[in-house]
């Protein structure tokens, strides 16, 4: 990509989540990480607002964090090696790394709230914050468990011994047309049993998994991460045919802990983690694309 002249440069990876489905926004605990796909931006102010990305509707995503910082009209490049529909939050790093370009001096946490503020402007979807909070202040070697109440956060170290395998079930779909916004309300009342279930669960699932991880029982991660489905898809209700069945593929495979649905669902992609060694057999015994991530440092985290 060239530089454009007067310019300015962003860079932001993508996301996973282990663990904590649709509780962000309620100001749960959740536990995302930044991963090695990203996305590139190269911009300098324009008469208007114009993107050339590969990433569907990027300019209402690029002019609607551009407005939330008060920034004027601007021509922006886009590269990516983030597949858009992967599950790996192609829209949270577009935001994120436009942020980063235009704002490399603000708080990341401040980004990152400009960011999901943007994105639900984009779209229309009352997303929580996790997208935009790992890809902006992931850390390299760790997940980060993240209070969407407070905005706390600690780095949670993720083992060597693991590998994070992302599948797409190909079932591909525009959240704004799912019922992700009445699955935020009615678990907002707290009227409906089954979504208040889910949330109590996984709100409980989120501590057992991070004291896993430190305890280095990894077994009980692969445990923590089928029961999450499981309430993903009978209480939450946001799983589908297509996605339960290689849900339940992934388990039955040598190597692999567990998996679930991940993000926001009613289609979409599935996580597995699988034993460093196994990921090849893994990828192998799946047959389909199967998408091994590292973590990665977010957009606003300076290593020396
Ligand atoms: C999407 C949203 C997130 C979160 C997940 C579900 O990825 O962008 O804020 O709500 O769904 O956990």
């Amino acid at each position: 990509m060239i530089d454009l002249p007067g310019g300015w440069h962003g860079r932001a990876p993508g996301r996973v989540n282990l663990i904590g489905e649709h509780i962000d926004y309620l100001g749960g605990p959740v536990l995302p990480a930044a991963v090695d796909r990203f996305t590139d931006v190269r911009g300098a102010p324009n008469k208007e607002w114009k993107v050339n990305s590969p990433i569907k509707g990027g300019v209402d995503y690029v002019r609607a964090i551009g407005e939330e910082l008060g920034v004027a009209p601007q021509i922006v490049n886009v590269a990516s090696d983030i597949p858009p529909g992967s599950g790996l939050s192609s829209s949270a790093a577009l935001l994120v790394a436009v942020a980063r370009g235009v704002g490399p001096d603000i708080d990341g946490k401040q980004a990152a709230v400009a960011c999901q503020r943007a994105e639900q402007k984009a779209t229309g979807v009352q997303v929580g914050v996790m997208d935009q909070f790992a890809s902006a202040l992931g850390q390299r070697g760790h997940a980060l468990l993240l209070d969407c109440a407070t905005l706390d956060y600690r780095a949670v170290p993720f083992p060597d011994e693991l590998v994070i395998a992302v599948i797409d079930s190909g079932q591909h779909r525009n959240l704004a047309k799912t019922p992700y916004n009445k699955r935020r309300k009615e678990a907002e009342e707290g009227k409906n049993k089954k979504r208040k279930r889910h949330v109590e669960s996984e709100t409980q699932r989120v501590h057992e998994f991070v004291q896993a991880l430190e305890e280095r029982r990894f077994e009980r991660l692969g445990e923590l991460l089928k029961e999450s489905h499981v309430s993903l898809r009978d209480d939450f209700e946001v799983s589908t045919k297509q996605v339960d069945a290689l849900v339940e593929q992934a388990w039955s495979i040598y190597g692999c802990l567990g998996a679930r649905i991940m993000g926001a669902g009613f289609g979409g992609s599935i996580i597995a983690l699988v034993r460093r060694g196994s990921e090849r057999i893994f990828a192998a015994q799946m047959g389909r694309p199967v998408i091994l991530c590292a973590t990665a440092d977010g957009a606003y985290v300076t290593t020396s």
